[in-house]
């Protein structure tokens, strides 16, 4: 039989989803869904892993949950092709990273760059939660629990996918051929990647308010856009301008498209001709701006106007939330079944057990 292509990613719920996560990850899957070319899509909200770091703020998460699905909704995720859910309702999952938590070493976590740089963040160097340490077995746990062949993710997460192929190739080893390996699928193209905030800082983040939200209305996505960061050389229209850290080249490099041009700026060909002159001097940050607040409406207002009718009917959000939940424990479920048979820790599903013990026993 051939294998099965299936598709799994989540985002934890901390806030309302920004274009980051749009260009990192969404958009690519509502393309993938749309492509066909999958048996099966799930994609989940990460609650308990967002609990692993705010531990002290389940309120916080509790409301992002809904954030997150309303997101998710408004961007043309379909719960009639995707399986949407909530993690902390798969009880699978905790069992699964409890067992494959013996499958790997303290060293080996303390190596994971990712959960270096947010232990940094969190200022969690002196005393780190055990929860928040292992984290990245619990995702693997999420990944293998569904079988996914496909986890389409940012960069940051790709030592997360080294980790689940690392614990899926030792049980395999160690149990026999059980669990699938997943590959990870970065979204294309750098600016994609690695969108910057608003400031020109790394990352988007809400600590660091430089996020443009999905949700954001038309207004402050002008006045967000007005305000970033560009070149801070490039004080006069005649100055040559940079386009590296330019945050707002970086955006077009995420969302241009030749059309825009046609529609919105068409003194210019393409984006290389527009790059070429404001790096020469003589074009202004004013009119590139405008142009970069063009093209987020367009991809923007369909995404709001939908969240806005979704947001109409929150009780029937929560339903698919819970038949997704629903569907989903059923698929880890039977793989929990697979790694208790595996593992040898299925005793009362296996009659020959009970018959070989008795015999061994001498009283058959
Ligand atoms: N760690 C991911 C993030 O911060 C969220 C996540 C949890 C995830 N489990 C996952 C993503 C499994 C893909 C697959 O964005």
């Amino acid at each position: 039989m051939e294998k099965k292509k299936i598709i799994l990613t989540g985002d934890r719920p901390t806030g309302r989803l920004h274009i980051g996560h749009y260009v990192g990850s969404l958009r690519r899957r509502v393309e993938l869904q749309q492509a066909d070319e999958y048996d099966k899509i799930f994609i989940f909200i990460a609650d308990a892993q967002a609990l692993t770091d705010n531990i002290d703020e389940p309120e916080k998460v509790r409301q992002s949950v809904i954030e997150v699905a309303l997101d998710y909704l408004a961007c043309g995720i379909d719960p009639a092709k995707s399986t949407i859910f909530i993690q902390s309702q798969i009880p699978e999952l905790c069992e699964l990273t409890f067992y494959y938590m013996d499958l790997v070493t303290v060293a080996r976590l303390q190596r994971n760059p990712t959960v270096k740089t947010e232990i940094q963040m969190r200022h969690f160097e002196a005393s780190i939660p055990v929860g928040f340490f292992t984290y990245p077995i619990s995702q693997a746990a999420d990944i293998t629990a569904f079988k996914a062949t496909t986890v389409p993710v940012g960069e940051d997460q790709e030592p997360m996918l080294e980790q689940t192929r690392e614990i899926v190739r030792r049980f395999n080893h160690i149990y026999g051929e059980t669990l699938v390996e997943p590959e990870i699928l970065l979204p294309d193209g750098t600016a994609s990647r690695r969108l910057p905030g608003t400031d020109g800082k790394a990352k988007m983040s809400k600590s660091l308010g430089n996020c443009i939200y999905l949700s954001d209305t038309a207004d402050e996505v002008a006045e967000k856009v007005k305000g970033m960061y560009t070149d801070p050389t490039h004080l006069k229209v005649s100055d040559p301008g940079r386009l590296e850290g330019n945050a707002v080249f970086t955006y077009l490099d995420a969302f241009c498209k030749p059309e825009h041009f046609e529609r919105y700026l068409n003194e210019y060909p393409d984006l290389e001709a527009l790059k070429a002159h404001y790096t020469r001097g003589g074009l202004g940050d004013v009119k590139v701006k405008k142009f970069l607040t063009a093209i987020l409406q367009e991809e923007l207002t369909p995404i709001r106007e939908r969240r806005k009718v979704f947001e109409k009917d929150i009780p029937a959000v929560y339903d698919m939330l819970r038949k997704g939940s629903e569907a989903a424990r059923e698929t880890a479920a039977q793989t929990l079944g697979d790694v208790r048979r595996a593992m040898r820790i299925n005793y009362f599903d296996d009659q020959d057990l009970i018959r070989e013990q008795a015999k061994r026993f001498g009283r058959e």
